[in-house]
């Protein structure tokens, strides 16, 4: 704490300090709060607060100390905070004094006072720790270490300086500073939080429900691959760890016990896969990648990382329903479209899109890398899905989403509910499966069905009445998460189409929606951090419409980022190169962007004179005009990009 003095009077000041201790085992605390209320330990000795119940078992000691003398301490939630007041009015702050009182028993914490005068204009650092070792000289040494002078500056430096590094390496500069700010620091910060942290804890989850979600995992590689190098293999070979012998994956994992969960396979997770290696390789220029052998989760077989990708490939192409399109089986992306029913033939028309999507990237893969041999096949296949989607799943003026066990569909205009479905449009365009002229068809009716101020709807009309049959979506309150929810995530998907279509335009209208900041003009609505993503806001057909929820651990932090910096910038590594090919709206002069690809720094000016949304009209390299639109890989450390966009 830094304190300056800016009145004209010397100040006598009383500060107090407030922390709660856990128990060192949160599920035990949560299940058999009787059993720690009744053993905690908390105590003072000498000038430290010491918590170390159960130190028998886990050799741990919290402590709570200052780098000033305390004339007063807590021990006890209770006697710190009182009878009937919070945290906003706390027993102890009010009466300028605190208890003194060690407790045996009870709900631990530690609280300190310290007097402190200041004379007018003097400044002053006090500093409070917590902390945890397994031996009190080790506590001791810790904490002396911080109270010396400069030490905890050059601590906080070290933070400053991990991030300013982390930062550097996508700096941007267009011309509108919330966007600036928002990609050169916030969301790379977000899109970090969920590479680590995935779908587990946050103040939304207790943790442990859900670990690493699996297809949540895959997708949190996408923003963060410029960022990170050696963490990434590792994440994503920990991953293929998790995939079954016959190609599925568990639907996610914790990572301590190893332990995978989700039998009952999902349509996705293994696909994701996919999308999440060919990043990568394109990313970091790591082919040798494809070669890791990696065992399989259930058995002691393994298999190279192509083979682990072939086999999520078959996994898709083998396990079809009536139309030959994918089997839905639990769910799709869309965790509350449960389709399977008991005859388990409900099909998901989306996991078609990803699919070819999939076959796409592979097939790219398979080019670069001098697999030719395996190329007809999966063209084959990309043909066979496309085929069979345009014929069975195009509803007239958009694709529907999917078919039940009853052969009954989903998303289509003969539906009450559940009309259109946002996913099935931005993918059909995303997958390469919907022509132009259908794909535009298709996000023509988005706008006109799910667009609002606050987002894009996942869907429209809402569900409105329980429907065992397409699942728990039926259960949500209409305009709320799945049913009609402004799903953020799903948001970005559409963002990515219109820049397929080309309409730079309509893509950053959508971005701009959805970017955090703007929501500080709502802030009272909307009540989410105004520099996170949040999962959802509720949609048009709800009460609260444009109430944001589930903020920081959600696919839209990573997607997000991912679309922005590849599709709208359009700076998309390749396997020989960095591809440029933006897609800005019109109104745009241009742009400039740093940005480390594979250990250069590129330094790019992008100008727009004829006031148009995409086409690269010429691009020169450190002043030699290059063909195409890819920068060539160099081994140099810095290279100058100036693009012009022009028809
Ligand atoms: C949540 C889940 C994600 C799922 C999405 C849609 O965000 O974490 O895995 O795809 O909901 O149901």
């Amino acid at each position: 704490l830094h304190l300056k003095n800016e009145t004209t009077e010397d100040l006598d000041l009383s500060l107090f300090s407030y922390a709660e201790f856990s128990i060192f085992d949160a599920a035990n605390d949560r299940d058999n709060y009787q059993y720690t209320y009744n053993i905690a330990t908390c105590y003072k000795e000498d000038s430290y607060i010491f918590h170390d119940t159960l130190y028998c078992l886990y050799k741990i000691i919290a402590y709570h100390c200052s780098s000033h003398q305390f004339q007063g301490f807590d021990c006890d939630r209770e006697d710190f905070i009182g009878p009937y007041n919070t945290e906003a009015n706390p027993r102890g702050v009010l009466a300028g004094r605190l208890n003194n009182k060690n407790i045996s028993g009870g709900n631990p914490c530690g609280a300190l006072h310290v007097d402190l005068s200041l004379s007018e204009g003097k400044e002053e650092d006090i500093l409070f720790i917590i902390g945890i070792e397994e031996t009190k000289e080790a506590i001791k040494k810790v904490s002396q270490r911080y109270f010396s002078p400069g030490y905890t500056e050059e601590r906080l430096q070290e933070v400053k300086d991990y991030w300013r590094q982390i930062f550097d390496r996508f700096i941007i500069e267009t011309p509108s500073s919330e966007i600036n700010s928002f990609i050169n620091v916030w969301n790379p910060y977000q899109i970090r939080t969920t590479f680590y942290l995935s779908r587990g804890a946050s103040i939304y989850e207790g943790g442990i429900r859900r670990g690493m979600g699996y297809r949540d995992s895959n997708q949190d590689t996408l923003g963060p691959a410029y960022q990170l190098d050696d963490e990434l293999h590792g994440l994503l070979s920990e991953l293929l760890s998790f995939q079954y012998e016959d190609g599925k994956a568990c639907h996610g994992y914790f990572k301590m016990s190893r332990e995978g969960y989700g039998e009952d396979p999902y349509s996705d997770d293994h696909l994701w896969l996919i999308l999440s290696i060919t990043n990568y390789i394109k990313e970091s220029g790591d082919t040798a990648f494809l070669d890791k052998k990696i065992p399989y989760y259930e058995s002691t077989k393994e298999g190279t990382v192509f083979q682990h990708m072939e086999q999520a490939l078959e996994f898709s192409r083998v396990n079809y329903g009536d139309h030959h399109i994918p089997l839905a089986f639990h769910a799709d992306w869309n965790d509350c479209l449960n389709l399977r029913g008991p005859r388990g033939k409900g099909e998901s028309v989306w996991v078609g899109f990803l699919y070819h999507r999939a076959l796409l990237e592979f097939i790219e893969l398979c080019r670069m890398t001098g697999k030719e041999d395996r190329v007809k096949k999966y063209e084959e296949d990309a043909r066979k899905i496309k085929e069979i989607i345009n014929s069975h799943a195009w509803d007239g003026y958009w694709y529907v989403r999917a078919f039940d066990d009853n052969g009954r569909v989903i998303g289509s205009n003969k539906n009450k509910y559940g009309k259109i479905f946002l996913n099935a449009q931005s993918w059909a365009v995303y997958s390469g499966v919907a022509s132009l002229e259908r794909g535009k068809c298709a996000m023509d009716m988005v706008r006109k069905h799910c667009f609002s101020e606050h987002g894009l709807a996942l869907l429209w009309p809402a569900f409105r009445e329980y429907d065992r049959s397409i699942g728990s979506i039926t259960f949500y309150p209409p305009g709320l998460k799945e049913n009609a929810g402004i799903f953020c995530h799903a948001n970005t998907w559409a963002i990515l189409a219109e820049c397929i279509l080309g309409r730079g335009d309509i893509a950053m209208e959508y971005y701009m929606r959805l970017l955090p900041p703007h929501a500080n003009e709502i802030a009272t609505l909307h009540k989410s951090e105004p520099y996170v993503y949040a999962q959802v806001i509720a949609g048009p057909e709800h009460q609260d419409f444009g109430l944001a929820r589930n903020s920081w651990l959600t696919g839209t932090a990573s997607w997000m980022f991912y679309v922005f910096t590849h599709y709208i910038l359009g700076i998309r590594p390749f396997y020989n190169g960095l591809i440029i090919d933006p897609c800005i709206p019109s109104y745009w002069e241009g742009f400039t962007a740093k940005r480390q690809f594979r250990k250069t720094m590129y330094t790019m000016t992008v100008k727009n004179p004829e006031k148009i949304c995409g086409g690269v009209k010429t691009i020169a390299v450190d002043g030699k005009v290059v063909q195409g639109n890819i920068v060539p890989l160099t081994s140099g450390k810095e290279v100058k990009v100036e693009v012009v966009l022009g028809k």
